[in-house]
């Protein structure tokens, strides 16, 4: 194994240490100027792998503690700042990292949501029992418990052309009937003038459709959005989607999927939704797969509850521990690409990942009281580039995903009280791999040497470097995550079949594995961004321990 370079050597030379660099032909390890490296990536431009959908950088809000209220909504006459109820703050953000696609409601709470409670006159609204009142405490406010359906369709609308986001709504499937499914689309999308329910969205200041085009059918309909068998569901499916009224768009429907690597739920699926015939296909455009990283137990148990660990309380085990729970999402997705291959053999289904992301037990909340909020340190930054590499790296297979949550919950961008604010480390990684958006994702092949560690007196590896590249025209973006909790890594990076004049590199760690912002010190945490030069023979880093890296390189 080469030697790493330590924690301390690293904040010495400074962050990025760009050598030489060239990149024309693929060049054996030992290349002149790459000597002393310990690692590599080969770029390989003439191997594209498929469009990266923009979409997979989407993100989740459901009415689910400070979520919705407070977090992304503060009414129209609060002393926060804010665009027609809509917190300003967020919008911008949201616009800086190119913000995609948002799903809403929920979530556990789509299927027992009434979307016509949240439409009409706001003061007309009912007020109801939230879905998760169960599981508040005596912190929470009144408004986690009870919904007032103060926000619903249209401020979710307003809050998509804000931040230029497109919406995908999950409906009900398991308290509704069919024809609310139905009705729901009506309202959304029938022309100015067309329907009643146009005329009802017209009245609350929209007369032209929202032309909403992505839409789940249910959400975790093994579990809270119905406890059904895939077979069970599939027939619900079926029925649900047999006939909806077309206008503007076509409707893009997302089935409910498995959990993390329940294939039996994929095939179960399929096989009873082709019982009608092949072009049953046809009515699916994606299958929803969600898979969060919660048990850091290290095998002790598979408790929901026991085998949480702590956001903010973590040594270098369960730093490694959440890793490895986050980098199963890649077999993940190729098991339920292989399963889905059985009955779609074309592949004209993709996966639709609208819900990922670590959950920890309860105690890190930003504001005592919201439900789920957990606040992200630089453990989260790393998982969730990792897991965004991983998406970048199957743009065949993934057409969307979810992270869960935006704001003031899980592993959230932005965490957000009154007039307090603060971009977490997810939220910069989301910045640094917006420019990976539409780019065309490229083989890349990351050679370094295994992160070892002892793990409860047993030897335990890890990968040492991975990372994605994609190019957009002449600009090449390449992410990098190191994963080792003390050691740099010299890397030397040929990019096979171009050559690279000019270059920066953005990089986010610090000598703190905890390191986090909060609404006193937002700013503890922020990626930097150094300048390349361009010259010689190959281009070397240096990626710090505990580290996202983005190198954007320009292409002569
Ligand atoms: O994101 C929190 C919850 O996790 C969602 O409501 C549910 O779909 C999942 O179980």
């Amino acid at each position: 194994m080469n030697r790493g370079i330590r924690r301390r050597e690293f904040l010495r030379h400074g962050a990025l240490a760009a050598g030489a660099m060239a990149c024309g032909a693929y060049l054996p390890h030992a290349a002149v100027g790459a000597a002393s490296a310990d690692s590599r990536i080969d770029v390989l431009l003439d191997e594209p792998l498929g469009t990266i959908s923009p979409n997979i950088y989407g993100h989740f809000t459901e009415h689910l503690g400070g979520v919705i209220y407070d977090g992304l909504w503060v009414g129209e006459n609060s002393p926060v700042a804010n665009l027609q109820g809509v917190r300003k703050r967020l919008v911008e953000e949201m616009r800086k990292i190119k913000a995609p696609v948002v799903r809403y409601p929920g979530g556990c709470f789509a299927d027992s949501y009434d979307w016509r409670d949240g439409v009409g006159p706001a003061d007309k609204r009912p007020r109801r029992t939230n879905f998760w009142n169960d599981a508040d405490t005596k912190a929470a406010p009144e408004n986690h418990k009870y919904e007032s359906n103060r926000f619903g369709t249209n401020e979710f609308m307003r809050f998509c052309r804000l931040t230029g986001a497109q919406p995908y709504l999950a409906a009900n499937l398991r308290s509704l009937p069919a024809e609310e499914f139905c009705h729901w689309v009506e309202y959304c999308n029938s022309p100015a003038g067309s329907t009643s329910l146009a005329e009802i969205r017209a009245a609350a200041g929209s007369p032209e459709p929202f032309n909403v085009r992505f839409w789940g059918v249910g959400n975790e309909s093994w579990g809270c959005g119905g406890n059904f068998t895939p077979q069970e569901y599939a027939v619900e499916f079926r029925r649900f989607t047999t006939w909806l009224p077309h206008y503007g768009p076509e409707l893009s429907l997302v089935a409910s999927g498995p959990y993390s690597e329940e294939t039996s739920w994929t095939r179960g699926f399929f096989e009873e939704l082709l019982r009608k015939g092949a072009d049953q296909l046809r009515s699916v455009y994606g299958l929803s797969l969600h898979h969060y990283a919660w048990n850091l137990s290290r095998g002790r148990t598979t408790d929901w509850d026991k085998g949480k660990g702590s956001a903010l309380e973590f040594d270098p085990v369960d730093w490694y521990e959440l890793l490895r729970e986050g980098q199963r999402v890649e077999a993940i997705v190729e098991g339920h690409w292989r399963a889905m291959g059985e009955y779609d053999e074309q592949h004209r289904i993709k996966l639709i990942v609208d819900e990922w992301g670590p959950w920890y037990r309860p105690g890190s909340e930003a504001t005592p009281g919201n439900l789920l909020e957990q606040i992200p340190t630089l453990r989260d930054a790393v998982f969730s580039a990792m897991t965004l590499d991983v998406f970048n790296r199957h743009p065949e297979k993934v057409a969307m995903a979810n992270c869960a949550q935006l704001i003031n919950c899980l592993n959230s961008l932005y965490l957000a009280h009154e007039d307090k604010f603060c971009v977490t480390p997810v939220g910069h990684v989301f910045a640094m791999y917006a420019a990976h958006q539409s780019g065309q994702s490229l083989r890349t092949v990351f050679s370094a040497p295994q992160v070892h560690y002892d793990r409860d007196a047993k030897p335990a590896s890890f990968w040492g470097l991975q990372g994605s590249a994609s190019r957009d025209g002449k600009e090449l973006q390449l992410t990098v995550v190191n994963p080792h909790v003390s050691e740099a890594r010299e890397c030397s990076i040929a990019v096979r079949g171009g050559r690279v004049v000019s270059g920066s590199a953005t990089t986010l760690t610090s000598s703190d594995i905890h390191a986090h912002n909060t609404f006193a010190e937002p700013a503890a945490l922020e990626p930097q961004t150094k300048k390349l030069e361009a010259s010689g023979a190959e281009l070397t880093v240096v990626l710090p321990a505990a580290s996202v890296s983005k190198l954007t390189l320009v292409l002569g």
